[in-house]
């Protein structure tokens, strides 16, 4: 990641970012004031260049303005929207993407800027400018920008602000990178092994069960999915435990390191892009490495099951009835219906073992959840109203979406099955509601402290946008870090 410093005098002889407000009634916008350390006639250029573009103002807008043989030699007028976190975001991101072929660029923030300010300046500078470079990728490929030198009034006041948004930019570009490699690179025992050596030296404590030791426990849904594989099904599970720790979240993330299908296999469009299908684990395992970097003071548990689903002579078919952790019994019916079967058994697992206060999972569960609420929103499930609110609001604050869908009770039936307690794949009712009730099955007694989230459609984006880079977006570890530093 390339390096952001704060400085209170700022060399301005080169590129210099400075930001624009959104426009008024009249279509006009203007230059945030006041900027330190900018001379007069250099503004007088600059707000005259905004209103000969027209600029709107609005996050990430950028134009830029030559200034050959002067000091700065080009300015970046960056629109930041209405000024609030969001809008510093996107006017991060595209800071770093304008002046991407730049060795550094100074921005100026104004003298009253916020700590939300830096905060969302920083993440956005962080996330834009990621871009997924495989592990044999030849050494210094990437862009010459190396630095981004934000102009404050007060350094110090700013650095913490920095030290922890720079916390939960590499975790989510830890998710981004682990959602992004090929599925001929990526299979449980690798994933585990990321995790393992990512999580080296925080004092996290990590267990990784292979399938032998999954199989003495009971963990037949994990079994039965990573089954069809040459793989082996692994259970990673990862914990961040302070002595001062008021409560204890366990966090569960659908780790299916490629999806076919199964023996109800997808076809070539719906399987193209299903290395992305452990999105859910890579979210989990990245935010509870992020919850011990910033010490957090909550215990928190990530459990990541992961699998690959595929075809094969040990593949389990649609019909079969597997047990899980626990002894509850599911009827398969559909093999690509696979996600839930395994997170099954890393929710009653947690119920069981674990008895935390809460559970939250993250699963790229269906195509539903898009079809429902277009590309960038969540599916959002729980029986409390107040959890629900809590993780949608921190959702939004943090730059994600998600939205809150009923657990309707008319769907219920669905989920009877005559050879088996459960029915995983009905197929009638909403496809993205109807999973996440076989999902409250296993909850046990912690029903109304559970949260479900189906993120499939925006874990993924097919062309950068604002603080998201083309590819796995790591949706969730800026929501659940939101929302895990709540007091
Ligand atoms: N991994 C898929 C869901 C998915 C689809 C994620 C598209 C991202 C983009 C999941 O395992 C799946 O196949 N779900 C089925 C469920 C059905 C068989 C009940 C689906 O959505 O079609
Ligand atoms: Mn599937
Ligand atoms: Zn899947």
């Amino acid at each position: 990641m390339l390096a952001i410093r704060l400085a209170v005098d700022p060399d301005l002889s080169g590129v210099v970012a400075l930001p624009v407000g959104a426009a008024d009634d009249d279509g006009r916008a203007a230059l945030l004031a006041p900027l330190p350390g900018l001379p007069d006639d250099v503004l007088a250029e600059a707000a005259a260049l905004l209103g000969q573009v027209e600029h709107s103002g609005a996050p990430g807008v950028v134009h830029q303005l030559p200034r050959p043989l002067r000091t700065p030699y080009r300015l970046l007028l960056v629109g930041i929207g209405d000024g609030g976190e969001s809008g510093w975001r996107a006017a991060g991101a595209a800071i770093a993407r304008s002046a991407a072929s730049e060795t550094y660029v100074t921005t100026l923030v104004p003298v009253d800027a916020s700590v939300a300010v830096l905060r969302g300046l920083a993440e956005g500078v962080w996330l834009g400018s990621y871009r997924f470079r495989p592990a044999d990728a030849p050494a210094g490929d990437g862009d010459p920008l190396a630095e981004i030198v934000v102009a404050v009034a007060d350094a110090d006041r700013f650095r913490p602000t920095l030290d922890a948004a720079r916390v939960v930019a590499e975790a989510t570009c830890l998710a981004r990178d682990l959602t992004n490699t090929p599925s001929s690179v990526k299979n449980p025992a690798w994933f585990a092994d990321q995790v393992t050596a990512a999580a080296a030296g925080t004092g996290l404590g990590i267990t990784v069960r292979e399938p032998d030791q999954l199989a003495a426990e009971g963990f037949g849904g994990i079994l039965a999915v990573g089954g069809g594989s040459a793989q082996g099904a692994r259970l990673v599970e990862i914990e961040w435990r302070p002595a001062d720790a008021t409560r204890h979240v366990v966090l569960v993330g659908k780790g299916i390191t490629f999806d076919t299908g199964g023996v109800s296999i997808k076809p070539r469009e719906g399987m193209k892009l299903m290395r992305k299908d452990m999105g859910g684990a890579a979210a989990v395992v990245a935010t509870a490495i992020a919850a011990a970097r910033l010490e957090l003071p909550v215990r928190v548990t990530a459990l990541a099951p992961l699998a690959e689903n595929m075809v094969s002579g040990s593949a389990f078919r649609p019909g079969d009835v597997i047990s899980h952790y626990g002894g509850t019994t599911s009827e398969t019916t559909n093999s690509d219906a696979e996600g839930r079967l395994v997170l099954a058994d890393a929710i009653a697992y947690a119920v069981d073992r674990l008895a935390p206060d809460l559970i939250i999972d993250l699963a790229t569960l269906t195509g539903a959840n898009a079809v429902a609420l277009g590309k960038r929103t969540a599916a959002l499930y729980s029986d409390s109203d107040e959890l629900a609110e809590s993780v949608v609001d921190a959702a939004a604050e943090a730059g994600e979406f998600a939205w809150r869908m009923p657990l309707v009770s008319d769907y219920v039936e669905y989920l009877g099955s005559e050879i088996a307690d459960y029915f995983s794949a009905p197929e009638r009712g909403a496809g993205s509601v109807t999973a996440a009730l076989y999902l409250r099955e296993f909850t046990g007694d912690l029903r109304d402290r559970w949260v479900h989230i189906d993120m499939s459609a925006p874990s993924w984006v097919d062309s950068d946008d604002r603080e998201l880079s083309k590819g796995a977006t790591g949706w969730g570890v800026r929501t659940l870090l939101r929302w895990l530093s709540r007091p």
